[in-house]
């Protein structure tokens, strides 16, 4: 996929700042203050667009994230499935690529959802037959081999179509990684001292994805983060897992030590409902950390996940795009602890 300026202004929210517009891009192209677009073939016509590695050059000088000062690490968890965990990781990771912010995610779900949604196994050739894809599959490195001494950390990094965008992959042997962990000293930090202390070096964001349950891979996620990000689903059935879920936290953190941000974001809003309009308004007034913004159900939201996009790429024109943008600007904010700067995103509020 290829962009227009016009695109790239939805993709930053930059439209929705009253003295931007797509010629001030141009501008920026045509001072050498921006990469040059390239002379594309659609549909019979040629037309002058930048291409996804040319965007986080653009999302640099005009977006609306800062790289942070140190590297910053994010883990998404709640022990509740489906309620966006993977979804939230994919739109922050590729957002946060799009600003020039180099970023690694770490998938630590058997499922391996975020490495599907990563594109990987989208890179694998049509022609391969199955035996030769498996293979290829199977030649994956992931955090098990590092572990065992069989990789070294860098080998297990794989690149996406973003060049600020990596992530190491889920491999099936997380299982016997949970299970070797939990014979080791000091079991819950071995991610912290082996992976993301060394991960730090090379990238300026960490993100790890977690599946719904307690496990080893997960303490070691929440021993290693900045921040925790909790998707709070606007049903009724949340309820009752939230409060069991944040007794844990609260033990967890206060035996281990531990100090990280805890963001709660409402997830899967319909304004329709009022049921779901009443439990967005019980976690704003009783969650401390509530995001201002929300992630509504919507179809752009589904399908960009499944495209692999984020969905101010996908969709940029819907308010899903939007609040998603709202959301990430408010976070990055508050874990960089900046103070909010930008009147362009903060003025607009997407409810109806
Ligand atoms: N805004 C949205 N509205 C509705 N569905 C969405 C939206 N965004 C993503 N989805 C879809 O919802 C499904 C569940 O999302 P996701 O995988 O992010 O949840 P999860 O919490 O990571 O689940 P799990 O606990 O299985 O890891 C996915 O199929 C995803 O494509
Ligand atoms: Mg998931």
């Amino acid at each position: 996929m290829n962009y227009s300026a016009s695109k790239i202004c939805k993709i930053f929210s930059l439209s929705t700042t009253p003295q931007f517009s797509k010629f001030d891009l141009i501008e920026a192209e045509n001072s050498g203050n921006i990469p040059k677009q390239s002379l594309i073939a659609l549909n019979k016509r040629t037309q002058k667009l930048w291409s996804p590695e040319q965007l986080p050059l653009i999302g640099e000088k005009f977006g609306f994230m800062e790289k942070p000062k140190s590297p910053k690490v994010i883990t998404t968890f709640v022990t509740k499935g489906g309620v966006l965990k993977t979804s939230l990781t994919l739109n922050l990771a590729r957002i946060a690529a799009l600003h020039n912010i180099n970023t690694c995610v770490i998938g630590l779900d058997m499922q391996g959802d975020i490495t599907t949604c990563m594109g990987y196994d989208y890179y694998l050739d049509d022609d391969l037959n199955i035996n030769e894809a498996l293979e290829q599959i199977n030649a994956t490195k992931g955090l098990m081999d590092y572990y065992l001494g069989d990789c070294t950390l860098d080998e297990t990094i794989v690149t996406t179509d973003l060049p600020t965008l990596s992530f190491i992959p889920e491999t099936p042997e997380l299982v016997a990684l949970n299970q070797s962990l939990n014979t080791k000293n000091k079991r819950e930090f071995w991610f912290k001292k082996y992976v993301t202390e060394p991960l730090k070096e090379k990238f300026d964001l960490i993100l790890y994805d977690c599946s719904p349950n307690w496990n080893l891979l997960i303490t070691n996620a929440l021993t290693s983060c900045d921040a925790l990000i909790v998707p709070v689903e606007c049903k009724i059935n949340n309820f009752r897992n939230l409060k069991m879920f944040n007794s844990f936290l609260t033990q967890f953190k206060s035996e281990m030590d531990l100090d990280f941000k805890t963001q709660y974001v409402p997830t899967r809003y319909s304004q329709n409902r009022k049921l779901s309009r009443e439990i967005l308004k019980w976690y704003e007034d009783n969650l401390d950390n509530c995001s201002s913004y929300f992630v509504r159900e919507s179809l752009q939201g589904e399908e960009a996940s499944a495209l692999y996009l984020s969905v101010p790429e996908y969709a940029p024109l819907s308010p899903s795009a939007l609040e998603m943008n709202l959301l990430v600007d408010e976070f990055w904010q508050k874990i960089n602890n900046k103070r909010r700067r930008r009147k362009k995103l903060a003025q607009l509020s997407p409810r109806p």
